[in-house]
Protein backbone atom coordinates (compact mmCIF):
# COMPACT_ATOMS: atom_id res chain seq x y z
CA UNK A 1 0.00 0.00 0.00
CA UNK A 2 1.22 3.27 -1.22
CA UNK A 3 0.35 6.36 1.62
CA UNK A 4 -1.63 8.80 -0.51
CA UNK A 5 -3.06 10.17 2.66
CA UNK A 6 -2.47 10.77 6.27
CA UNK A 7 -3.84 12.37 9.42
CA UNK A 8 -1.52 13.60 12.45
CA UNK A 9 -3.08 13.71 15.65
CA UNK A 10 -1.85 16.78 17.88
CA UNK A 11 -0.73 20.08 16.14
CA UNK A 12 2.03 20.89 18.49
CA UNK A 13 5.90 20.36 18.31
CA UNK A 14 5.63 17.39 16.89
CA UNK A 15 2.64 17.15 14.99
CA UNK A 16 2.93 20.55 13.36
CA UNK A 17 6.17 19.03 12.05
CA UNK A 18 5.32 15.59 10.62
CA UNK A 19 2.20 17.17 9.20
CA UNK A 20 5.55 18.99 7.02
CA UNK A 21 7.44 16.28 6.24
CA UNK A 22 4.21 14.06 4.91
CA UNK A 23 2.77 17.21 2.96
CA UNK A 24 6.60 17.99 1.39
CA UNK A 25 6.80 14.48 0.06
CA UNK A 26 3.14 14.85 -1.80
CA UNK A 27 0.89 13.02 0.73
CA UNK A 28 -2.01 15.02 1.63
CA UNK A 29 -2.45 15.24 5.70
CA UNK A 30 -5.56 16.17 7.73
CA UNK A 31 -3.85 17.92 10.70
CA UNK A 32 -6.29 17.29 13.90
CA UNK A 33 -6.43 18.59 17.53
CA UNK A 34 -8.91 19.34 20.10
CA UNK A 35 -9.08 23.44 19.93
CA UNK A 36 -9.26 25.50 16.56
CA UNK A 37 -6.28 27.97 18.34
CA UNK A 38 -3.65 25.01 18.79
CA UNK A 39 -5.17 23.64 14.65
CA UNK A 40 -4.12 27.86 13.34
CA UNK A 41 -0.75 27.67 15.72
CA UNK A 42 0.40 24.42 13.99
CA UNK A 43 -0.53 25.75 10.88
CA UNK A 44 1.39 29.23 11.71
CA UNK A 45 4.28 27.06 12.44
CA UNK A 46 3.97 24.77 9.05
CA UNK A 47 3.42 27.73 7.24
CA UNK A 48 6.64 30.09 8.76
CA UNK A 49 8.73 26.57 8.09
CA UNK A 50 7.41 26.96 4.23
CA UNK A 51 8.67 30.28 4.60
CA UNK A 52 12.09 29.74 5.05
CA UNK A 53 12.28 27.55 2.49
CA UNK A 54 11.19 29.71 -0.07
CA UNK A 55 13.50 32.28 1.54
CA UNK A 56 16.32 29.92 1.35
CA UNK A 57 15.05 29.15 -2.20
CA UNK A 58 14.92 25.54 -1.87
CA UNK A 59 11.20 25.83 -3.28
CA UNK A 60 9.49 28.43 -4.97
CA UNK A 61 6.43 30.52 -3.64
CA UNK A 62 4.01 28.68 -5.93
CA UNK A 63 5.81 24.89 -4.70
CA UNK A 64 5.45 25.96 -1.28
CA UNK A 65 1.97 27.49 -1.70
CA UNK A 66 1.26 24.30 -3.35
CA UNK A 67 2.79 21.68 -0.46
CA UNK A 68 1.08 24.02 2.45
CA UNK A 69 -2.49 23.23 0.39
CA UNK A 70 -1.83 19.93 0.94
CA UNK A 71 -2.41 20.06 4.84
CA UNK A 72 -6.39 20.67 6.42
CA UNK A 73 -6.48 22.37 9.72
CA UNK A 74 -9.29 20.66 12.06
CA UNK A 75 -10.70 19.64 15.19
CA UNK A 76 -13.33 17.43 13.46
CA UNK A 77 -13.23 13.22 12.66
CA UNK A 78 -14.27 14.28 8.95
CA UNK A 79 -11.97 13.16 6.31
CA UNK A 80 -11.21 10.09 8.27
CA UNK A 81 -12.79 7.53 6.78
CA UNK A 82 -10.53 7.19 3.58
CA UNK A 83 -6.88 7.89 5.33
CA UNK A 84 -4.15 5.60 4.87
CA UNK A 85 -2.11 6.30 7.81
CA UNK A 86 -2.53 8.18 11.05
CA UNK A 87 0.66 9.35 12.81
CA UNK A 88 -0.69 10.15 16.52
CA UNK A 89 1.30 12.94 18.25
CA UNK A 90 -0.55 14.33 21.04
CA UNK A 91 0.32 14.53 24.69
CA UNK A 92 2.54 11.75 26.42
CA UNK A 93 -0.05 9.75 28.57
CA UNK A 94 -1.00 6.62 28.41
CA UNK A 95 -4.64 7.48 28.81
CA UNK A 96 -4.49 9.67 25.95
CA UNK A 97 -3.20 7.77 23.82
CA UNK A 98 -5.47 5.05 24.13
CA UNK A 99 -8.61 6.79 23.78
CA UNK A 100 -7.10 8.18 20.47
CA UNK A 101 -6.27 5.03 19.24
CA UNK A 102 -9.63 3.76 20.27
CA UNK A 103 -11.47 6.49 18.51
CA UNK A 104 -9.31 6.27 15.34
CA UNK A 105 -9.80 1.95 15.25
CA UNK A 106 -13.73 3.21 14.86
CA UNK A 107 -13.47 5.82 12.78
CA UNK A 108 -10.50 5.06 9.87
CA UNK A 109 -11.20 2.07 7.60
CA UNK A 110 -10.17 -1.62 9.09
CA UNK A 111 -6.83 -1.02 6.40
CA UNK A 112 -5.69 2.46 8.10
CA UNK A 113 -2.55 2.11 9.54
CA UNK A 114 -1.63 3.19 13.21
CA UNK A 115 0.98 5.20 14.09
CA UNK A 116 2.29 6.59 17.32
CA UNK A 117 4.89 8.97 17.92
CA UNK A 118 5.53 8.43 21.40
CA UNK A 119 8.55 8.66 23.20
CA UNK A 120 8.22 6.31 25.68
CA UNK A 121 4.84 4.52 26.32
CA UNK A 122 4.24 0.77 25.22
CA UNK A 123 3.42 0.52 21.46
CA UNK A 124 2.22 -3.11 22.28
CA UNK A 125 -0.06 -1.16 25.09
CA UNK A 126 -1.76 1.25 22.61
CA UNK A 127 -2.26 -1.77 20.18
CA UNK A 128 -4.17 -3.67 22.33
CA UNK A 129 -6.85 -1.02 22.53
CA UNK A 130 -7.54 -1.16 19.27
CA UNK A 131 -8.64 -4.41 17.16
CA UNK A 132 -6.01 -3.94 15.04
CA UNK A 133 -2.88 -4.48 16.43
CA UNK A 134 -1.11 -5.98 13.73
CA UNK A 135 -1.58 -2.19 12.13
CA UNK A 136 -0.39 -0.64 14.86
CA UNK A 137 3.19 0.77 15.08
CA UNK A 138 5.65 3.39 16.68
CA UNK A 139 7.05 6.01 14.65
CA UNK A 140 9.66 7.76 16.88
CA UNK A 141 10.28 10.95 14.84
CA UNK A 142 12.77 13.25 16.62
CA UNK A 143 12.50 16.99 17.31
CA UNK A 144 12.61 19.06 14.59
CA UNK A 145 10.83 16.66 12.95
CA UNK A 146 11.87 18.40 9.29
CA UNK A 147 15.51 18.22 10.78
CA UNK A 148 16.06 15.41 12.20
CA UNK A 149 16.69 12.33 9.82
CA UNK A 150 16.00 9.24 12.36
CA UNK A 151 12.98 7.85 12.71
CA UNK A 152 13.11 4.13 14.70
CA UNK A 153 10.11 1.98 13.63
CA UNK A 154 9.21 0.34 16.80
CA UNK A 155 7.14 -3.32 16.60
CA UNK A 156 4.25 -3.98 19.28
CA UNK A 157 3.80 -7.35 20.38
CA UNK A 158 1.50 -8.51 17.36
CA UNK A 159 2.52 -5.81 14.78
CA UNK A 160 2.33 -7.85 11.49
CA UNK A 161 5.34 -7.60 9.24
CA UNK A 162 3.68 -6.08 5.92
CA UNK A 163 2.81 -2.38 9.17
CA UNK A 164 6.96 -2.75 9.94
CA UNK A 165 7.83 -2.46 5.74
CA UNK A 166 5.13 0.18 5.16
CA UNK A 167 6.48 2.17 7.95
CA UNK A 168 10.33 1.32 6.94
CA UNK A 169 9.42 2.29 3.33
CA UNK A 170 6.91 5.44 4.04
CA UNK A 171 10.45 6.92 6.47
CA UNK A 172 12.45 6.67 3.18
CA UNK A 173 9.93 8.47 0.73
CA UNK A 174 10.27 10.77 3.67
CA UNK A 175 13.83 11.34 3.28
CA UNK A 176 14.58 9.96 6.61
CA UNK A 177 16.76 7.24 8.69
CA UNK A 178 14.62 4.19 9.93
CA UNK A 179 15.60 1.87 11.83
CA UNK A 180 13.93 -0.69 13.35
CA UNK A 181 13.68 -1.17 17.32
CA UNK A 182 12.18 -3.82 19.14
CA UNK A 183 9.96 -2.43 21.76
CA UNK A 184 12.11 -1.42 24.69
CA UNK A 185 11.63 1.01 27.68
CA UNK A 186 13.33 4.10 26.09
CA UNK A 187 13.74 2.44 22.68
CA UNK A 188 17.13 3.19 21.37
CA UNK A 189 18.36 6.86 21.29
CA UNK A 190 17.33 7.65 24.49
CA UNK A 191 17.87 4.10 26.33
CA UNK A 192 21.92 5.01 25.21
CA UNK A 193 21.31 8.42 26.08
CA UNK A 194 20.48 8.42 29.46
CA UNK A 195 23.04 6.62 30.90
CA UNK A 196 25.51 8.85 29.49
CA UNK A 197 23.82 11.84 30.83
CA UNK A 198 23.71 10.37 34.29
CA UNK A 199 26.57 9.22 34.40
CA UNK A 200 27.77 12.71 33.63
CA UNK A 201 25.57 14.05 36.59
CA UNK A 202 27.24 11.11 38.79
CA UNK A 203 30.79 13.14 38.03
CA UNK A 204 29.13 16.45 39.06
CA UNK A 205 27.59 14.78 42.38
CA UNK A 206 31.06 13.75 43.56
CA UNK A 207 33.01 16.60 42.83
CA UNK A 208 35.65 15.36 40.01
CA UNK A 209 34.36 17.99 36.95
CA UNK A 210 32.85 20.93 36.15
CA UNK A 211 29.97 21.10 33.75
CA UNK A 212 31.74 22.82 31.44
CA UNK A 213 34.68 20.90 31.26
CA UNK A 214 32.90 17.60 31.49
CA UNK A 215 30.71 19.15 27.80
CA UNK A 216 33.71 20.01 26.43
CA UNK A 217 35.45 16.52 26.65
CA UNK A 218 32.46 15.44 25.13
CA UNK A 219 32.13 17.87 22.18
CA UNK A 220 35.78 16.65 22.00
CA UNK A 221 34.62 12.93 21.50
CA UNK A 222 32.24 13.52 18.78
CA UNK A 223 29.02 14.92 20.41
CA UNK A 224 26.86 17.95 19.33
CA UNK A 225 26.46 19.16 22.72
CA UNK A 226 28.10 18.19 26.02
CA UNK A 227 25.73 16.53 28.56
CA UNK A 228 24.92 19.69 31.18
CA UNK A 229 24.16 21.89 27.94
CA UNK A 230 22.01 18.60 26.54
CA UNK A 231 20.01 18.76 29.95
CA UNK A 232 19.56 22.46 30.11
CA UNK A 233 18.00 22.14 26.59
CA UNK A 234 16.06 19.41 26.69
CA UNK A 235 14.58 20.28 30.49
CA UNK A 236 15.78 18.95 33.68
CA UNK A 237 12.11 18.09 34.46
CA UNK A 238 11.39 16.40 31.55
CA UNK A 239 15.16 14.69 31.97
CA UNK A 240 14.45 13.48 35.93
CA UNK A 241 11.18 11.86 34.52
CA UNK A 242 12.57 9.92 32.18
CA UNK A 243 15.70 9.00 34.59
CA UNK A 244 13.15 8.08 36.93
CA UNK A 245 11.12 5.75 34.40
CA UNK A 246 14.15 4.17 33.11
CA UNK A 247 15.50 3.54 36.69
CA UNK A 248 12.67 2.00 37.67
CA UNK A 249 12.68 0.00 34.11
CA UNK A 250 15.91 -1.38 33.98
CA UNK A 251 16.88 -0.91 37.87
CA UNK A 252 20.85 -0.04 38.87
CA UNK A 253 22.61 0.62 35.74
CA UNK A 254 20.22 3.74 35.53
CA UNK A 255 20.90 4.55 39.30
CA UNK A 256 20.00 8.17 39.43
CA UNK A 257 21.06 10.90 41.37
CA UNK A 258 19.71 14.08 43.24
CA UNK A 259 20.67 16.97 41.56
CA UNK A 260 18.06 17.08 39.10
CA UNK A 261 15.26 16.82 41.89
CA UNK A 262 16.87 19.24 44.03
CA UNK A 263 17.19 21.77 40.35
CA UNK A 264 13.33 21.16 39.74
CA UNK A 265 12.63 21.60 43.07
CA UNK A 266 13.74 25.19 43.09
CA UNK A 267 12.18 25.30 39.86
CA UNK A 268 15.44 25.46 37.91
CA UNK A 269 14.51 23.91 34.57
CA UNK A 270 17.25 24.54 32.17
CA UNK A 271 16.57 26.69 29.27
CA UNK A 272 13.23 27.41 29.47
CA UNK A 273 13.10 28.75 33.27
CA UNK A 274 16.38 30.83 32.23
CA UNK A 275 18.55 28.57 34.65
CA UNK A 276 19.62 25.17 35.08
CA UNK A 277 23.41 24.12 35.02
CA UNK A 278 23.90 27.08 33.27
CA UNK A 279 22.05 30.18 33.18
CA UNK A 280 20.79 31.35 30.05
CA UNK A 281 19.06 33.72 28.98
CA UNK A 282 15.55 32.17 28.93
CA UNK A 283 14.65 30.37 26.23
CA UNK A 284 18.12 31.26 24.06
CA UNK A 285 20.45 28.51 22.74
CA UNK A 286 23.77 29.75 24.01
CA UNK A 287 26.30 31.03 21.00
CA UNK A 288 28.84 28.25 20.51
CA UNK A 289 31.68 30.33 21.54
CA UNK A 290 30.33 32.07 24.49
CA UNK A 291 31.71 31.50 28.19
CA UNK A 292 28.81 29.82 30.02
CA UNK A 293 27.96 31.47 33.39
CA UNK A 294 27.74 28.23 36.16
CA UNK A 295 24.52 28.38 37.94
CA UNK A 296 24.98 30.37 41.00
CA UNK A 297 23.58 27.84 43.57
CA UNK A 298 24.71 24.83 42.03
CA UNK A 299 27.64 24.14 44.56
CA UNK A 300 25.94 24.72 47.62
CA UNK A 301 23.15 22.26 46.35
CA UNK A 302 25.94 20.08 45.53
CA UNK A 303 27.57 20.51 49.00
CA UNK A 304 24.40 19.46 50.74
CA UNK A 305 23.63 16.78 48.48
CA UNK A 306 27.34 14.97 49.45
CA UNK A 307 26.78 15.53 53.07
CA UNK A 308 26.89 12.44 54.72
CA UNK A 309 26.83 10.76 51.99
CA UNK A 310 29.75 7.66 51.01
CA UNK A 311 31.77 8.81 48.17
CA UNK A 312 33.33 5.83 45.90
CA UNK A 313 35.93 4.62 47.74
CA UNK A 314 38.55 6.43 45.11
CA UNK A 315 37.72 8.11 42.30
CA UNK A 316 39.41 8.96 39.15
CA UNK A 317 40.18 11.65 38.08
CA UNK A 318 37.74 12.86 35.14
CA UNK A 319 38.18 11.08 31.57
CA UNK A 320 35.20 10.86 28.72
CA UNK A 321 35.50 7.19 28.53
CA UNK A 322 33.67 7.11 31.73
CA UNK A 323 30.37 9.03 30.50
CA UNK A 324 30.96 7.06 26.82
CA UNK A 325 31.28 3.68 28.08
CA UNK A 326 27.94 3.39 30.29
CA UNK A 327 26.06 4.47 26.67
CA UNK A 328 28.14 1.66 24.60
CA UNK A 329 27.20 -1.06 27.23
CA UNK A 330 23.82 -0.37 26.68
CA UNK A 331 24.35 -0.48 23.35
CA UNK A 332 25.78 -3.83 23.50
CA UNK A 333 22.84 -4.83 25.91
CA UNK A 334 20.44 -3.87 23.55
CA UNK A 335 22.08 -5.93 20.73
CA UNK A 336 22.79 -9.11 23.13
CA UNK A 337 18.49 -8.73 23.51
CA UNK A 338 17.74 -8.67 19.80
CA UNK A 339 16.65 -5.16 20.21
CA UNK A 340 18.32 -3.30 17.32
CA UNK A 341 20.87 -5.00 14.86
CA UNK A 342 24.74 -3.93 15.24
CA UNK A 343 24.83 -2.55 12.00
CA UNK A 344 21.74 0.03 13.14
CA UNK A 345 22.98 1.51 16.46
CA UNK A 346 25.71 3.97 14.87
CA UNK A 347 23.19 4.85 12.60
CA UNK A 348 20.87 5.81 14.70
CA UNK A 349 23.38 7.38 17.28
CA UNK A 350 24.23 9.30 14.39
CA UNK A 351 21.10 10.39 12.93
CA UNK A 352 19.18 10.68 16.09
CA UNK A 353 21.29 12.62 18.43
CA UNK A 354 24.20 13.61 16.26
CA UNK A 355 27.02 11.81 17.50
CA UNK A 356 29.40 11.98 15.41
CA UNK A 357 31.97 9.41 15.64
CA UNK A 358 30.07 5.83 15.98
CA UNK A 359 29.70 4.46 18.92
CA UNK A 360 30.48 0.71 18.18
CA UNK A 361 33.70 2.19 16.86
CA UNK A 362 35.52 2.82 20.17
CA UNK A 363 35.34 -0.74 20.01
CA UNK A 364 37.12 -1.02 17.01
CA UNK A 365 39.32 1.52 17.68
CA UNK A 366 40.68 0.68 21.37
CA UNK A 367 39.35 -3.54 20.86
CA UNK A 368 36.63 -4.66 23.06
CA UNK A 369 39.35 -6.20 25.77
CA UNK A 370 40.11 -2.87 26.87
CA UNK A 371 36.51 -1.53 26.94
CA UNK A 372 35.79 -5.00 29.09
CA UNK A 373 38.29 -4.22 31.19
CA UNK A 374 37.54 -0.07 31.48
CA UNK A 375 34.28 -1.25 32.16
CA UNK A 376 35.62 -3.74 35.31
CA UNK A 377 37.85 -1.35 36.62
CA UNK A 378 35.00 1.53 36.55
CA UNK A 379 32.66 -1.69 38.15
CA UNK A 380 35.23 -1.86 40.93
CA UNK A 381 35.34 1.72 42.13
CA UNK A 382 32.22 2.72 41.08
CA UNK A 383 29.94 -0.04 41.15
CA UNK A 384 26.99 -2.18 39.91
CA UNK A 385 25.57 0.63 36.94
CA UNK A 386 28.97 -0.30 35.44
CA UNK A 387 28.87 -4.08 35.27
CA UNK A 388 29.65 -4.97 31.25
CA UNK A 389 27.16 -6.65 29.29
CA UNK A 390 27.71 -10.21 28.99
CA UNK A 391 27.33 -9.97 25.33
CA UNK A 392 30.89 -7.80 25.83
CA UNK A 393 32.42 -10.81 27.24
CA UNK A 394 31.76 -13.20 25.12
CA UNK A 395 33.19 -11.15 22.73
CA UNK A 396 36.24 -11.03 24.43
CA UNK A 397 36.51 -14.63 25.08
CA UNK A 398 36.04 -15.11 20.85
CA UNK A 399 38.65 -13.02 20.19
CA UNK A 400 36.06 -10.82 18.11
CA UNK A 401 37.43 -7.48 16.93
CA UNK A 402 35.56 -5.56 14.90
CA UNK A 403 32.12 -5.49 13.02
CA UNK A 404 31.73 -8.05 10.75
CA UNK A 405 32.74 -10.77 13.53
CA UNK A 406 30.49 -8.91 15.65
CA UNK A 407 27.30 -9.31 13.27
CA UNK A 408 28.33 -12.74 12.74
CA UNK A 409 28.56 -13.45 16.31
CA UNK A 410 25.34 -11.68 17.19
CA UNK A 411 23.27 -13.40 14.33
CA UNK A 412 23.71 -16.44 16.80
CA UNK A 413 22.85 -14.83 20.04
N1 LIG B 1 8.87 17.34 21.75
C1 LIG B 1 9.76 16.41 21.54
O1 LIG B 1 10.98 16.65 21.63
C2 LIG B 1 9.32 15.02 21.15
C3 LIG B 1 10.21 14.22 20.44
C4 LIG B 1 9.79 12.94 20.03
C5 LIG B 1 8.54 12.49 20.38
N2 LIG B 1 7.70 13.30 21.11
C6 LIG B 1 6.36 12.78 21.43
O2 LIG B 1 5.44 13.37 20.54
C7 LIG B 1 4.18 13.55 21.18
C8 LIG B 1 3.81 15.02 21.09
O3 LIG B 1 4.79 15.80 21.72
P1 LIG B 1 4.88 17.38 21.47
O4 LIG B 1 6.17 17.80 22.04
O5 LIG B 1 4.55 17.67 20.05
O6 LIG B 1 3.70 17.90 22.40
P2 LIG B 1 2.95 19.32 22.33
O7 LIG B 1 2.47 19.58 23.71
O8 LIG B 1 3.78 20.34 21.66
O9 LIG B 1 1.70 19.02 21.39
C9 LIG B 1 0.68 18.12 21.71
C10 LIG B 1 -0.58 18.57 21.00
O10 LIG B 1 -1.55 17.52 21.11
C11 LIG B 1 -2.81 18.15 21.28
N3 LIG B 1 -3.77 17.19 21.81
C12 LIG B 1 -3.99 16.81 23.09
N4 LIG B 1 -4.99 15.93 23.14
C13 LIG B 1 -5.44 15.73 21.88
C14 LIG B 1 -6.46 14.95 21.28
N5 LIG B 1 -7.27 14.17 22.02
N6 LIG B 1 -6.64 15.01 19.96
C15 LIG B 1 -5.85 15.81 19.18
N7 LIG B 1 -4.86 16.58 19.70
C16 LIG B 1 -4.66 16.54 21.02
C17 LIG B 1 -2.52 19.34 22.20
O11 LIG B 1 -3.57 20.28 22.16
C18 LIG B 1 -1.21 19.84 21.61
O12 LIG B 1 -1.42 20.80 20.61
C19 LIG B 1 4.36 13.01 22.61
O13 LIG B 1 3.93 11.69 22.65
C20 LIG B 1 5.86 13.12 22.82
O14 LIG B 1 6.34 12.21 23.77
C21 LIG B 1 8.05 14.55 21.49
Amino acid sequence: MKVEKAAVIGAGTMGAGIAQVLSQAGIEVILKDVKQEFVERGLASIQRMYESRVKKEVLTQPEADHLFAMIQGTTSWEGFADVDLVIEAALETIDLKLEIFGELDRRCPSRTILATNTSALSISEIAQHTKRPDKVVGMHLFNPAQAMKLVEVIPGIETSHQTVELALELCRELHKIPVKVEECPGFLVNRLLFPYLNEALHVLEEGIAEPESVDKAAVAFGLPMGPFTLLDMTGIDVCSHVTSFLYGEYGVRFEPVSILKSLVGKGQLGQKSGCGFYVHEKGKPPAKEEPRKLNPELNDLLATIRKGRMQPKASRTFDVNRVILPMFNEAIYAIQEGVVQAKDVDVAMEFGCGLTRGLLSLAEEKGFAWCLAEMEAYQEVLGERFRPAWLLRKLVRGGVHDFTRLHAAVAVV
